[in-house]
């Protein structure tokens, strides 16, 4: 990995906000441009040569995507405008139909928006109960706490893999193992994981999986759902029109599409996901092993750092991923990150879109989320400006 790919990177600014989203390298942009530039033409319509390249491009991303993930087959893989769509092509494509009232789904508190608001919705019109496995004192939720919380009645579990605001990584195995053979549904929000580390649908039995490209190094506006393969003819389209029908009739007689092409109404983010298949090509170069490595040593380093400053509170000292979550005493988390912004470190701050933590007692902090372009001098300049933080804003108050 080359920190020359990420041209951001080269205007001094210390990038720190990568669980919102990351850096793009350039070889995405490319081929973006390339697309727009060299064959910009619809997929799955023209007999044309560009069109058929087009096509081509296309669907060796899903291909890209299975060997990626490790599911079975390209079947599988549903191009979506990221991980939120996903999650929602899931509940009201599948769930709607498949739970029934008195059910119950287990969620946790620490789930981003996207992983509980469409099941929240849901719930009210059909009637399921939705369940939250309750968290440790560092948020993060303990294999025992699972198994106490489900009952006979539990027919879904939906959890991140790494959750965004602690950065807590469930045993996803192990949780997928309990699932498969108590036959319940396990779905996974991937967002915060499968940039960062090998995510293995197949052998941790997994059998929903959303993730989003732009936290991967991809564009914005696309993402993944996979369903395995014989779960997909349960699943209703959400979306109809054209290129999702084979046929359809006055007479209401539609002819879906073959899978996954049904669930991909309309033209698709063709550009993005061209440039989610350069992504991922750019991550499998680096390796993810490499990946998860290098950021495990930043993240300690960090955490190291940060524990040095007594006015520092860390909330996830044991987090096991790249976030860390901390308020300053005294200092607002919103002027942190305002004050950080002056010297170009782009942090975030606030519920991050897990506003159940509030009911669990927390609430609006900084926080630092690494990548593999980031870092130890990265993190020396922004401990530096920490330990000033305090006289800055005794200088501002005098
Ligand atoms: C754990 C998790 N799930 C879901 C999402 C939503 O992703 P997107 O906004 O790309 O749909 C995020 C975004 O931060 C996230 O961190």
């Amino acid at each position: 990995m080359n920190r020359d790919d990420f041209l951001l990177l080269n205007t001094g600014v210390i990038y720190f906000d990568n669980a919102a989203t990351t850096l793009k390298p350039k070889c995405v942009v490319d081929s973006l441009n390339d697309y727009y530039l060299k064959y910009s033409s619809n997929i799955h319509r023209g007999m044309y040569d560009i069109a058929k390249t087009v096509d081509l491009l296309y669907e060796r991303v899903r291909f890209v995507v299975k060997e990626f993930v490790h599911c079975s087959s390209a079947k599988e893989v549903i191009f979506t405008s990221g991980t939120t769509a996903s999650i929602n092509l899931l509940v009201f494509g599948f769930m709607k139909y498949y739970l029934k009232p008195g059910d119950e789904v287990l969620l946790s508190k620490a789930e981003h928006a996207s992983n509980i608001l469409p099941w929240l919705v849901l719930a009210k019109e059909i009637g399921f109960i939705i369940k939250y496995v309750p968290l440790n004192k560092e948020y993060k939720l303990d294999y025992e706490s699972f198994l106490n919380s489900v009952s006979s009645n539990t027919k879904v579990v939906s959890l991140a893999a790494v959750t965004n605001v602690v950065g807590d990584k469930r045993d996803i195995s192990r949780i997928g193992k309990y699932c498969r053979s108590h036959n319940i549904l396990f779905h996974v929000d991937g967002a915060q994981s499968v940039p960062h580390e090998v995510i293995n649908f197949n052998l941790d039995c997994i059998d929903f999986l959303s993730f989003s490209g732009h936290k991967m190094c991809g564009p914005t506006g696309v993402g993944c759902f996979i369903i395995r393969e014989d779960l997909i003819s349960m699943l209703q389209p959400v979306f109809y029109g054209g290129g999702m029908n084979d046929d359809f009739s006055s007479d209401s007689n539609l002819v879906l599409a073959d899978p996954p092409n049904c669930y991909e109404a309309g033209t698709p983010p063709i550009a993005e996901v061209l440039g989610l298949g350069a992504a991922i090509d750019y991550l499998n170069d680096i390796g993810l092993d490499v990946i998860s490595k290098y950021e495990e040593m930043l993240k300690k380093y960090l955490l190291e750092k940060l524990s040095s400053l007594s006015f520092v509170k860390i909330f996830n000292h044991s987090t096991d991923s790249g976030i860390v979550s901390f308020k300053v005493d005294g200092i607002s988390s919103n002027d942190v990150s305002k004050c950080l912004n002056d010297f170009h470190i782009c942090v975030r701050a606030g519920n991050h879109c897990s506003k159940l933590l509030k009911e669990d007692s927390l609430s609006s902090t900084v926080r630092v989320s690494l990548y593999f372009y980031n870092t130890i001098l990265e993190i020396d300049y922004f401990i530096s400006i920490l330990e000033i933080l305090p006289n800055i804003f005794k200088v501002v108050e005098s």
